[in-house]
């Protein structure tokens, strides 16, 4: 069986869409992901990243304590998530918007020119302490994220960030697949030669320290130059990395994860809070009132937001019954006329 695909849905608002999948705003405060129907295979795969997402979300809400920093889940389905709506959505078009860029034909983005505007220290300090957190959490859960990057990171109507996409998470140990450089580092020597290794802190803090690069520097590593895939493994392999120039705390902070000094990302998240406390602006965290927004989503279903056959198994049993018998009865009753 494929994917299910409400027409319902597409009459919201579209929010964005990845590489896999769509968000749409279906509430002022609640989004749906859906997969992109363009790109999802005609079987379902149990490795498709919505499909690892949904299972990810089931684990994280079987836990007792929540954590302020991962987006919050209300409602999962079988093809369809229904997360916290973040008013400001992802970081990453506000750090792109400030870059000046060699214009090309296909809209892709052009060799960076130069960045126009850098962010507020006391913004950085408090995302990457933020994310770091969520990280801590994501790793006492037994797994890494294996994709952070800026368009993962959200920002709510405080500019509070929550983490997202869990698309690619794995249990801890797993091969890292689908992260290259300047995400990852390959392994030059070993019986690992020629990948980007097991996931681990050893993964998830290089991530993390090209992620602050972004921030502090306004681009990716190398951005102003072109290079092909083999240079790029060739750097980072060969620990060769930008130099480092701009903030004396966040660029050892950097200089610290891309050179894997953490044993556990509970020490990232701890030192770069420790190293950061003077510089950080924080603002108060908007509660969310989640059973009431599970309920909001449930009625939206049993309304039919997802097509009529999800919102009848939202029904109560009563009417799933009484309904099931008005079915049979037309059933039997157009083979009698039939007849
Ligand atoms: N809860 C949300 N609130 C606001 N915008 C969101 C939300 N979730 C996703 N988005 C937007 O959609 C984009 C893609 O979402 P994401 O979950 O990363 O999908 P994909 O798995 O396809 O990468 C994000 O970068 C962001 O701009
Ligand atoms: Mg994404």
């Amino acid at each position: 069986m494929g994917f299910h695909y409400p027409d319902a849905l597409e009459k919201h608002n579209w929010v964005a869409g990845g590489l896999d999948a769509y968000i749409y705003h279906i509430t002022p405060t609640i989004v749906v992901k859906t997969v992109r129907p363009d790109r999802a295979p005609k079987e379902k795969a149990t490795g498709h990243p919505l499909l690892k997402e949904i299972a990810f979300f089931k684990r994280l809400n079987e836990r007792q304590d929540r954590c302020p920093h991962i987006i919050e889940c209300f409602l999962m389905l079988p093809d369809h998530l229904f997360l916290s709506y973040c008013t400001h959505k992802s970081l990453a078009p506000r750090f792109y918007e400030r870059q000046e860029r060699e214009p090309v034909k296909n809209g892709g983005l052009g060799r960076l020119i130069r960045v126009k505007e850098y962010e507020d220290p006391a913004l950085i300090a408090r995302w990457i302490q933020q994310l770091t957190y969520a990280l801590e959490y994501v790793e006492k859960m037994g797994f890494c994220h294996n994709d952070l990057h800026a368009s993962n990171c959200l920002l709510d109507g405080n500019f509070n960030l929550k983490l997202t996409d869990f698309g690619r998470a794995t249990t801890i140990g797993q091969m890292l697949e689908g992260v290259f450089p300047p995400r990852a580092k390959p392994i030059l020597a070993g019986p690992l030669q020629r990948t980007y290794g097991l996931c681990s802190a050893r993964t998830e803090q290089f991530a993390v320290g090209t992620l602050l690069y972004f921030m502090v520097y306004g681009h990716e590593p190398y951005d102003d130059v072109i290079l092909g895939a083999s240079e790029w493994d060739r750097r980072f392999g060969e620990m060769e990395f930008p130099e480092l120039n701009r903030n004396e705390v966040f660029d050892g902070l950097i200089s610290a994860c891309w050179y894997d000094v953490y044993p556990t990302m509970a020490l990232v998240a701890y030192d770069l809070k420790r190293k950061t406390k003077d510089m950080v602006s924080n603002a108060e965290d908007i509660f969310i009132d989640s059973k009431k927004e599970t309920k909001t989503c449930e009625a939206l279903v049993r309304r039919g937001l997802l097509g009529p056959e999800l919102a009848l198994s939202f029904q109560p049993a009563w009417r799933r019954y009484l309904h099931a018998i008005v079915k049979r009865s037309v059933s039997i009753w157009q083979c009698f006329l039939r007849c």
